[in-house]
């Protein structure tokens, strides 16, 4: 399951096997900020607060980013079965 924080709204939604967080979110109607989709232009960035991801492409982001938990929600997959992020 996947928690996300938006424009002050906070929603669960499910997130299939291997699926990406992006695209669980457009899956289910969400309004999700995005642009390339590729892991390039850093518009889908968002915080974890708890949980595991791994990301196939992270180029958009610094390590000082990464470190400090942010990921691309277009590039993301879940490695834990409860996510929780928010974007700002
Ligand atoms: S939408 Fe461009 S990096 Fe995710």
């Amino acid at each position: 399951m996947l928690t996300f924080t938006l424009d002050g709204i906070t929603k669960t939604i499910d997130v299939r096997s291997k699926e990406k967080l992006l695209e669980a979110m457009l899956r289910h109607g969400v309004n999700a900020p995005h642009s390339c989709s590729s892991g390039a232009c850093a518009s889908c960035v968002c915080k974890i607060i708890s949980g595991k991801v791994s990301m196939d492409i992270d180029l958009a982001l610094d390590e000082d980013e990464i470190k400090d938990g942010y990921i691309l929600a277009c590039q993301s997959r879940p490695l834990s079965t409860e996510i929780e992020i928010k974007y700002n």
